[in-house]
């Protein structure tokens, strides 16, 4: 539908410095209170400065009839060593290799791939998925899965294998309450994946590795939590009549895919967002 010229910072660092800003119309779409998982507020940021890193962030730009450029959407992405990857080789492709991808999914694959680029240990053998953005009036357009493609291609150039993600299902939300374990099986009548960028991903060869149960982890006071997401958990918890003498209370937030765990004693909430590893195998 939309032609779409894509940059990464080494060619158009203006762009990446635009969406610094908070306000950007891509950054507004994600929730707020996500910014404050420690490893996204510590490394993501440096994505785009790192020269190692850099080539593999990706910015879909939209030229209008004017010409005005709008950044349409984009992917971020980050080659790791992945040293159970390298056994497949001689032993295949045994559960264990998928298994140790880690529990603790976006977090850790952003922490490990920027300290691994600042060190000397052994070159990456894997290109991860961190996000995919794109603005809403360019969504349905093609865009989603230029960017999906875009990392292949760039993980494929890099001599890599394999393609993973930390996936964010978009509709999780809506069912807070519902384990991903469960959520993971729903599928529509054609016995694909019910959430609709889960099956985006499956019907492009995607394909599930496990559950990754402390992707992202948000920890805030009460205050805290007021401003990210406007409610007051002391107050919600104080409503409930079946409370008891619980020592945590669930609370669902808007954008959240599980509740917040919300502690009465210390005014503290802890959000524990499990996302979905999945893999793609090139070539
Ligand atoms: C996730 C995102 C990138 C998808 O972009 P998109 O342009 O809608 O992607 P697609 O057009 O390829 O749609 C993907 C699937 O979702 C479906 N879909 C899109 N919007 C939908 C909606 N509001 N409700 C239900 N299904 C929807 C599409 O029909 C498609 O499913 P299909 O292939 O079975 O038809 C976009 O929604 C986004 O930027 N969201 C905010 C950031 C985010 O959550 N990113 C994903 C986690 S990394």
């Amino acid at each position: 539908m939309y032609n779409y010229a894509v940059y990464t910072p080494i060619e158009r660092p203006d762009l990446w410095e635009a969406l610094d800003d908070a306000e950007h119309p891509l950054n507004v779409v994600w929730p707020e209170f996500l910014d404050h998982d420690v490893a996204y507020a510590r490394y993501c940021g440096v994505l785009s400065r790192l020269g190692p890193l850099a080539r593999f962030q990706f910015a879909f730009v939209h030229v209008g009839p004017q010409g005005q450029e709008v950044i349409a959407g984009h992917g971020r992405s980050i080659p790791f060593f992945w040293p159970e990857l390298e056994t497949v080789g001689t032993t295949g492709w045994r559960p264990e290799v998928l298994d140790s991808l880690p529990a603790q999914g976006y977090s850790a694959i952003l922490t490990t791939g920027v300290q691994q680029s600042q060190g000397d240990g052994p070159a990456p053998n894997a290109l991860s998925a961190l996000s995919v953005t794109v603005q809403p009036d360019y969504r349905r357009t093609g865009l989603a899965e230029l960017i999906i493609d875009t990392m292949k291609r760039a993980a494929l150039l890099e001599g890599f294998s394999i393609l993973v993600a930390p996936l964010r299902p978009t509709q999780k939300s809506r069912f807070p309450d519902v384990p991903m374990e469960q959520y993971l099986h729903w599928t529509t009548e054609s016995g694909l994946p019910l959430d609709p960028w889960l099956r985006k991903h499956v019907r492009l060869g995607g394909q599930v590795a496990k559950i990754a149960t402390r992707s992202m982890v948000v920890s805030g006071t009460r205050e805290e939590w007021k401003s990210w997401v406007g409610i007051d958990m002391h107050l919600e918890m104080q409503r409930a009549p079946d409370r008891g003498k619980m020592k945590s209370f669930p609370v669902p937030i808007p954008g959240g895919l599980v509740p917040v765990e919300y502690q009465p004693e210390n005014e503290v909430g802890v959000y524990v967002e499990p996302n979905i590893w999945i893999y793609y195998r090139l070539q």
